[in-house]
């Protein structure tokens, strides 16, 4: 199956963009310091899927969250990841087919979703660059 390259070079902090890893969504992020304050500030263990921010990113770099951008509740494709777009009570991502809201590392914090969004394999291939899949 295909790997993806992704540029992180116009992504600035704050912003997410919206691409495709094997024809479905791809979201990848990068979080300010407050969101990256925000995400570690929850006790993982009291979500409905328990992952902190550093199992969900590479080590050194977790301001990069990269997951799909398909919702873990039937499918559809959360907002979140354009100018403008409602990301939801928990600054994350929100998928509006069924009130799921997602938090700043697109961890389920409320709604039917039963699981976080799903991060796929990834490695840095330079500085400003990855390689999904
Ligand atoms: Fe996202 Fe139902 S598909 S909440």
């Amino acid at each position: 199956l295909a790997s993806t390259e992704v540029d992180l070079s116009a992504i600035q902090p704050g912003q997410a963009i919206k691409t495709t890893f094997r024809s479905q969504p791809l979201f990848v992020r990068q979080l300010t310091e407050k969101e990256i304050a925000e995400a570690d500030k929850v006790d993982a263990s009291t979500l409905r899927d328990p992952q902190t921010l550093e199992e969900r990113t590479v080590d050194g770099k977790k301001q990069w969250l990269v997951t799909m951008g398909v919702c873990t509740h039937l499918g559809c494709v959360p907002l979140g990841a354009g100018e403008g777009e409602n990301k939801g009570e928990y600054g994350g991502y929100f998928c509006p087919c069924h009130g799921s809201s997602y938090d700043t590392a697109a961890r389920i914090r409320k709604g039917p979703a039963p699981k976080n969004l799903e991060v796929p394999k990834f490695s840095f291939t330079s500085d400003t660059a990855i390689l999904v899949g």
